[in-house]
């Protein structure tokens, strides 16, 4: 029997989750379907309280994330942050993790093999939910964490959850002499966004940038990146390989994030 899953948010129109999960369906022969599930803001919580019987699992983006922490079985990484991107069925309980924070490294690992052995800070720029995933996984992964962000008070209070430090974003140019990553997790950048104005002639040589932004797949950020020499990784990877998790989740498959998918998904951008 085909199992259902779906991608929970408001809106949901512009996701290319469909088009990611209908390729890992292809080419693992898992049968299975995903759909587009919009779920208004106020409707969130209930959704996740009365879960669809129908579904085995459910992605979940924006602005349902929070609500899904909170309403599901919660492992230890999704309850820390307090945010879940990822649910499914185990007989009569709903589950949920995030992704979003190993899907990062994952695609760091894919793009800069040698990223994990680079001596320097991890330099974090935001500090919203993406900002709380990725910098509690760079953490994790053993990194010096600094979290530099429009206001201050949210770097600080991200600082602590992940055990980094908060600098004051006026003193970014200082922070980036000694950070082997920079990555940005704000929405500066994306498309209809204002650009992220930095300068990174203080970051070293073998510094490497990364953006979480992917519409558009080459942000100014990048370009100003690859202008100075420096390893530039866009924000696709993140992407996809967050999704390849939520599959092997579901299924207990861990698909390829290869190169047909990346090409399907830029032609789509
Ligand atoms: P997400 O879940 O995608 O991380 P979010 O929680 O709304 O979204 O966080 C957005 C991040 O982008 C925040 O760090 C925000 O900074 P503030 O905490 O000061 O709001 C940052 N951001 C958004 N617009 C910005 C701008 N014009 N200049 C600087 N930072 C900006």
């Amino acid at each position: 029997m085909t199992t259902r899953v779906g991608g929970v948010g408001w809106p949901v129109e512009h996701s290319r989750s469909p088009m990611m999960f209908a390729h890992w369906f292809d080419v693992t022969g898992v049968d299975g379907v995903y759909e587009r599930i919009p779920v208004p803001p106020e409707d969130g919580a209930e959704f996740f309280k009365n879960f669809p019987a129908d579904l085995h699992g459910v992605s979940v983006t924006m602005p349902h994330k929070g609500v899904a922490a909170a309403a599901t079985h919660a492992e230890p990484v999704a309850a820390r942050l307090g945010s879940v991107n990822t649910v499914w069925r185990e007989g009569e309980t709903v589950r949920g993790t995030s992704t979003d924070g190993a899907g990062f490294l994952a695609s760091l690992d894919a793009a800069q093999p040698g990223w994990r052995e680079g001596k320097g800070n991890a330099l974090v720029l935001g500090a919203g939910g993406a900002a709380a995933a990725v910098a509690d996984a760079l953490a994790d992964a053993g990194k010096a964490v600094l979290i530099a962000n429009r206001t201050f008070e949210k770097a600080e209070a991200l600082a602590q959850t992940v055990g980094g430090r908060a600098v004051e974003w006026g003193a970014l140019s200082g922070a980036m002499d000694g950070a082997a990553l920079f990555v940005n997790t704000t929405s500066l950048g994306m498309k209809g966004a204002p650009p992220l104005k930095v300068d990174l002639s203080s970051l070293p040589d073998t510094a490497i940038v990364a953006d979480i932004v992917y519409v558009p797949l080459v942000t100014p950020l990048l370009v100003a990146a690859e202008a100075r020499g420096l390893a530039a990784v866009d924000g696709l990877g993140m992407l996809l390989h967050q999704g390849a998790l939520q599959f092997e989740r579901w299924f207990g498959v861990r698909p390829w994030v290869d190169d047909a998918l990346r090409a399907k998904v830029v032609a789509s951008l």
